[in-house]
This record gives structure tokens, C-alpha cells and sequence, in this order.
């Protein structure tokens, strides 16, 4: 049945012909979830399971030093003193906190949707006293950020888990301001050999189509980490 394979709200009720032309036009499609995957599908990519907060503990886990080199990451960035960055999907804040000496004159707003993540996020906060970190409650379509307020939004190992990607970067790209850019790290999907499952990985092409499909304008790929792409993206026109 038609309805069955379009993430539509009130999709039952439509007559055959628009239900039709609705699912060609559709920005999800759902079929059996893989393991790991929600069944729902963007742009030809079945989206990964949302990695709950009791694997908290993984995001810390001392080996992500050797195997991401987090500092060259941060390095990668350039940011500026002054920078308002949100890191979207923050979970323990790994980046936030990495961060956030050197935006002295700036802040990180560290955003995630489950709320246990930001508590952790606020404990650290507290035990290392940092005052340049706040966090925001997201919601799964919008990262509730304010018009035109970010200089850079970050998104590690993340972006692959949100459940409405053309919503959340859309509200990303709005909350930009004119000169933002938008970084997304993720595992390389081109090399099987990387020891993270399928759906956790994404290649620079779906990357870049999908960033594309929201107005943003690829500006460069670092491949300085050991097994993930550092791609990054500014608004048109930049
Ligand atoms: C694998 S963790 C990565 C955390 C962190 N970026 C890091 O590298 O340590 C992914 C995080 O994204 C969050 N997340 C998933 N969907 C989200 C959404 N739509 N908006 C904000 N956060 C989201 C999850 O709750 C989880 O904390």
C-alpha cells in the first residue's frame, strides 16, 4: 500500500492520484529497518539509530584520542576568539568542551535532544567551571537556535542519526549568520575497512548532495583524521 512506504501525515485520506504524486514528491521514504536503522530513508540512505545516553560513557572512552585526534580536529576548524559555535548533537559535550578555551570572547551551545546528555554536559560543566558552555534542548526537527546568531555549526557523528535531516539542517541554516559555515565529521562510508557499522558512516557524495538539497555550499573536505571526513559547507553566495 502506498501509505506504507510515505512518511506523511493524513496520507490515507488522499485520493489515489495525489497520493501518487505526493509519493514521488516525498522527502522520506520508510521500509523495513536494517540493523541499526530507523527504515526511514533520505536522498537514498536509510538514517541510523539514535545513539542512546547510556553509551555515554563510549563518547569518553580514553582510545578517542588515538582513534580521532580531537585536537586535530579543533585545529581544523580555525575558529575565532570572538565565535558563537553550536555543536549540534553534543551528547557528553567531548567537543564542546575542547572548544571552548579558545572562544574566549564567544560561547558554545551545546545542543542535543536527550536531556539526560545535557545534564551530563552541565555536571562537567560545573566540575571543570566553565562558564562559556550553555546548553540548549533540541527538539527532533529543530535545534532551537536563534536567527542568524552562529558563526560555525559542528556536527560530530551525529548529523547520520537525525531523524528529520531537511528539517534540522534547514533550521541550521536559518539560525547561520550570513558568513556561518557548517562542519559535519563523519566516519568515511568509502572504506568498509573502518570499524564502525554501515549506517554510522556516510561518504563525502551523500554528504555533499544532502547539504546541497538545504542551500549550502560545499567549501572544502579536510581528510586530516585518521578515519573521518572533515567536510565543510557555507551558506550560498559566501
Ligand atoms: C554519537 S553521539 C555524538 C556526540 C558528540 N558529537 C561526540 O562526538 O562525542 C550523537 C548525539 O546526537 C544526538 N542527536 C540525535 N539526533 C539529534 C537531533 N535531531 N538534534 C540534536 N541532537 C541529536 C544524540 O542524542 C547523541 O547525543
Amino acid at each position: 500500500m502506498l501509505c506504507a512506504t510515505v512518511l506523511l501525515a493524513g496520507c490515507q485520506s488522499l485520493p489515489a492520484s495525489t497520493a501518487a504524486l505526493t509519493n514521488a514528491d516525498a522527502v522520506y521514504q520508510q521500509r523495513s529497518p536494517s540493523h541499526d536503522g530507523i527504515g526511514k530513508v533520505y536522498m537514498g540512505r536509510e538514517i541510523a539509530e539514535v545513539m542512546g545516553h547510556l553509551g555515554a560513557g563510549w563518547l569518553e572512552r580514553p582510545s578517542r584520542e588515538r582513534e580521532e585526534q580531537p585536537q586535530t580536529l579543533i585545529k581544523a576548524l580555525d575558529l575565532k576568539p570572538t565565535d558563537v559555535v553550536a555543536d549540534i548533537g553534543a551528547g557528553t559535550g567531548y567537543f564542546s568542551f575542547r572548544m571552548s578555551p579558545l572562544l574566549p570572547q564567544g560561547r558554545v551551545l551545546a545542543v542535543d535532544v536527550q536531556p539526560e546528555m545535557l545534564e551530563i554536559v552541565n555536571a562537567l560543566k560545573q566540575e571543570k567551571h566553565i562558564t562559556n558552555v550553555e546548553t540548549v534542548l533540541g527538539s527532533v526537527t529543530n535545534p532551537n537556535l536563534k536567527d542568524a546568531s552562529i558563526d560555525l555549526t559542528l556536527m560530530v557523528d551525529a548529523y547520520h542519526e537525525f531523524d528529520h535531516p531537511r528539517e534540522m539542517m534547514q533550521a541550521i541554516v536559518q539560525a547561520l549568520k550570513p558568513n556561518g559555515r557548517v562542519v559535519l565529521v563523519e566516519y568515511r562510508g568509502e572504506n568498509p575497512l573502518i570499524p564502525i557499522k554501515a549506517l554510522h558512516k556516510m561518504t563525502q557524495r551523500q554528504v555533499r548532495k544532502e547539504m546541497s538539497a538545504v542551500g549550502l555550499t560545499w567549501l572544502e573536505t579536510k581528510e586530516t583524521l585518521p578515519q573521518q571526513h572533515i567536510l565543510v559547507f557555507g551558506k550560498q553566495g559566501v
